[in-house]
C-alpha cells in the first residue's frame, strides 16, 4: 500500500476531456485523480469502514452505491474531511495526502455537497453563491461582479430554469437548489465533487436536471462521486460504479461491468456470480 496502483481503468464515456483537470504533480493519466487504500473508521464499538479501497478518476462519474448504513456517508465524510479515518491512506493525483479539515478538502480541490445542502433559503441565490467570500471592493460589496459571476457559472453549468439570480433561495424548487449547491462548489473551483444522495428528495423532471448538471461537470473535466440509491439513475449518468457492502468497497469497476442484477446482487449480499468480488478476492 505505499504507492498507488495505476489501476483505473479508461472511460467509457465519450464525453469531452476539455476540462480544467489539474493534475498538480506530474501524475500519469492512468493515475486516479482521488485514492483511497484501506481506510477503516469506527464510532465506538460500531465498525462503520473496513479497509475500504476505492478509485476516482479524473473527468469521470463515479456512484457510490450500497444499502443504508453500508457506509457510503462515512467515506465521503472521511475524504471530506468531516471524519478522521483510524486508518488508511488518501493519494490525490497519486500523491499522499492528509485530509484532517473540510478546509484541507477544499484546498485540494473536494467539494462536498451534502443532503441538506446547506443554503440559506433568506439570501437570493448570489448571495449563497458566495456565502463566506463574499468579493468586495474599496470595502463595498462588488454585487455586480458576483451577479455576473454567478449568472456565468450557471450559464456554463445550462442551468436554464432560474428566471433570477436575484431569486430567494427559499423560492426554488429541489431540483435548482440542488443546482445551486454544485454551481457554488465549482465556482471554488473544485476538481472533484462529492454528491450525496442529490436526487433522494426529487420528481422526475428535477431529477433529470441534476443528472445532466453531473454529465455537464464530467465534460468539463471535473470528476463526480455520486451517491445514490436509484440504479435507474446510476446506470443513466455514471461511467463507473463501487459498491459498498457492510463497510467495505466489494466491487469497482466501469459501469459496462455491471447490470441492475449484479448491481443488487452486490448490494444486497456483496457478492455476485456475474461480476468479481473483492470479498471472494477475485481482484
Ligand atoms: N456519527 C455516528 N455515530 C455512530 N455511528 C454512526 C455515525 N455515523 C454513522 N454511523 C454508523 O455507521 C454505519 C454507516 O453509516 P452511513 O451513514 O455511512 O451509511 P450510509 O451507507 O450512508 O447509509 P444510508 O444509505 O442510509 O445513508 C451505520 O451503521 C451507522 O449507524
Ligand atoms: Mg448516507
Amino acid at each position: 500500500m505505499e504507492n498507488v496502483p495505476e489501476s483505473t481503468s479508461p472511460s467509457t464515456s465519450g464525453d469531452g476531456r476539455d476540462g480544467p483537470v489539474d493534475s498538480g504533480a506530474s501524475a500519469s493519466p492512468a493515475t486516479p485523480l482521488l485514492s483511497l487504500r484501506g481506510i477503516s473508521k469506527n464510532f465506538g464499538p460500531v465498525q462503520a469502514l473496513q479497509d475500504c479501497d476505492l478509485d476516482v478518476p479524473a473527468g469521470q462519474v463515479t456512484a457510490l452505491i450500497g444499502d443504508n448504513g453500508a457506509g457510503k456517508s462515512t467515506l465521503v465524510k472521511c475524504m471530506s474531511g468531516i471524519y478522521a479515518p483510524a486508518s488508511g491512506q488518501t493519494f490525490w493525483n497519486g500523491k499522499e495526502v492528509n485530509i484532517h479539515t473540510p478546509r484541507d478538502a477544499s484546498d485540494l480541490g473536494i467539494a462536498t455537497v451534502y443532503q441538506d445542502l446547506a443554503l440559506c433559503d433568506n439570501l437570493d441565490i448570489v448571495s449563497n453563491m458566495f456565502l463566506g467570500r463574499e468579493e468586495t471592493k474599496y470595502e463595498m460589496l462588488s454585487e455586480i461582479k458576483m451577479e455576473l459571476s454567478t449568472k456565468q457559472t450557471l450559464k456554463d453549468l445550462s442551468v436554464t430554469t432560474v428566471k433570477s439570480v436575484r431569486q430567494l433561495v427559499g423560492s426554488l424548487s429541489g431540483g435548482q437548489r440542488q443546482a445551486v449547491a454544485v454551481a457554488r462548489a465549482v465556482m471554488r473551483d473544485s476538481k472533484l465533487v462529492v454528491m450525496d444522495e442529490p436526487t433522494a428528495a426529487l420528481g422526475v423532471t428535477q431529477t433529470k436536471l441534476v443528472l445532466e448538471l453531473i454529465r455537464t461537470l464530467a465534460s468539463r473535466g471535473i470528476s463526480v462521486l455520486v451517491i445514490s440509491h436509484n440504479l435507474l439513475d446510476v446506470f443513466g449518468v455514471a461511467d463507473r460504479i463501487a459498491v459498498m457492502y457492510l463497510g467495505t468497497i466489494v466491487s469497482e469497476g466501469p459501469i459496462a461491468n455491471y447490470d441492475t442484477t449484479s448491481a443488487v446482487e452486490l448490494i444486497t449480499t456483496g457478492e455476485s456470480s456475474r461480476v468479481p468480488s473483492r470479498l471472494s478476492s477475485s481482484l
